[in-house]
């Protein structure tokens, strides 16, 4: 076995105290985030057509994240805090920006804050922007092209964050079929309830589907942000199906008796498809942990015809856990409990995962997806490159024990499966 870092547990538990609003950031929207930079994304602006920077105070109003290199917002202005002699305009409360990773005018020493998803542009936020303008001599770009916005970002930073508020309003104290007392659930539709006030406060238009700019980019922009997505997650007709073939290719692998009337824990698992599927095809005792409550009351509220599914199969309901799954002695006890874990696409704890499986010598399957670089700049390979890419993280995961094997689904989107049967020996 290969050595498990000294500190891993101390970071874990720091970890464990990061602020839930970050959660949300990674969590609430798409999930997802692809370590490629992707070339054809580059608009390369040359900074001499450019005037010198300046500093403003503003609101996010609206947004738009076009992925890794491309971004728009509307921000309020609410104070000129250094500016050049052109700075914003008198009267000009709102004015629209660009972020571009491959401009001229972005500092590339600030990328861990390129804004890489909508999530990460919340509406609402103070932040402070440090702009160039797009004004050529007395010609204006935005007068030839009303769509090309004004100003670009050069660095910027959030001051306030209105998603904590959001997140200690939807904080929901543990009932019914909860097992811990612990009041750590959010509720999905209070969040979104307190985010769209926040919305609301500057758009007089109800967010529909989108609370995002307009689509005004070229096409490629698109089929980019579709690749991502589907690159990622799977789009929606395989998600449906992934969760069935996840626990159809558990049940074969281990055969079905093993399954059969005992306790899995589903790590973050969202909806909780996973689960029912094994409830279905195994009659398991599924319990769910995710800190996410999706439904109207401080309950978790399953899809119905899921719950109709089960019972007409005379299977268990998974139980809920509204709490984030960390290394914890709690958790490692959840954990230790069980007779398998699994986590699929389980966003930024699928570590977590894996060393709680190792930490107490209990059967795993985890689909890993998102990376989630930034958040964690330590995870190393043995060459010294830091774990950028879905490969280089699926690498370093399997670096962990010799007794970790990998198999591939056959759905769209992130696919590795890696399994740890403590009783498998390691010689391949
Ligand atoms: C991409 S979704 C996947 C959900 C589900 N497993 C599925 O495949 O449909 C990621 C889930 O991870 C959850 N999550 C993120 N961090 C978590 C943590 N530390 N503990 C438990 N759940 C977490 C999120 O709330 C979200 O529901």
């Amino acid at each position: 076995q290969h050595p498990r870092p000294q500190s891993w547990k101390a970071a874990a538990l720091s970890h464990n105290q990061q602020s839930q609003a970050n959660l949300l950031l990674t969590s609430l929207s798409t999930w997802c985030s692809i370590m490629t930079v992707d070339k054809e994304c580059s608009i390369e602006t040359p900074l001499q057509n450019k005037l010198p920077l300046f500093k403003i105070k503003a609101i996010i109003v609206r947004r738009r994240s076009m992925g890794k290199n491309l971004a728009f917002a509307h921000v309020k202005v609410i104070e000129e805090l250094a500016s050049s002699e052109i700075g914003t305009e008198k009267n000009e409360s709102t004015i629209q920006v660009a972020f571009r990773r491959q401009s001229a005018a972005w500092d590339s020493s600030f990328d861990n804050t390129f804004p890489t998803k909508n999530s990460q542009l919340p509406y609402g936020a103070i932040i402070i922007l440090h702009l160039f303008s797009n004004h050529t001599g007395s010609h204006q770009q935005s007068e030839s092209n009303p769509t090309t916005p004004k100003y670009e970002v050069n660095k910027w930073s959030i001051l306030m964050d209105p998603r904590i508020d959001a997140v200690d309003y939807a904080k929901t104290p543990q009932i019914n079929n909860a097992v811990d007392t612990q009041h750590e659930g959010i509720s999905c539709s209070k969040y979104f309830k307190a985010r769209m006030d926040e919305y609301m406060k500057y758009n007089d238009i109800p967010k529909s589907n989108h609370a995002k700019l307009p689509k005004q980019q070229p096409k490629e922009f698109d089929t980019i942000n579709q690749n991502q997505d589907a690159a990622s997650h799977g789009d929606k007709k395989h998600k449906a199906l992934r969760a069935k073939m996840f626990a159809s290719f558990l049940i074969d692998l281990f055969g079905r008796e093993f399954f059969q009337g005992v306790d899995v824990l589903d790590i973050a698992g969202g909806k909780g498809q996973l689960s029912f599927e094994l409830s279905l095809q195994s009659q398991s005792l599924c319990t769910i942990i995710d800190p996410l409550i999706r439904g109207k009351g401080n309950t978790q509220q399953y899809n119905s015809r899921d719950v109709k599914r089960i019972q007409k199969a005379n299977g268990i309901v998974p139980k809920h856990i509204a709490k984030r799954f960390v290394l914890s002695n709690e958790c490692l006890d959840l954990v230790g409990k069980s007779k398998f874990i699994v986590g699929l696409h389980p966003d930024e704890c699928t570590e977590d995962i894996l060393d709680a499986a190792l930490e107490t010598n209990t059967p795993a399957a985890i689909i890993p997806c998102c990376v989630f670089a930034s958040l964690f700049p330590g995870r190393k390979l043995e060459n010294g490159e830091a774990v950028c890419s879905y490969d280089q993280f699926i690498d370093y995961l399997m670096k962990k024990d010799d007794r970790i094997k990998k198999y591939s689904l056959s759905f769209e989107g992130k696919n590795q499966v890696l399994v740890f049967d403590p009783s498998s020996n390691n010689s391949g």
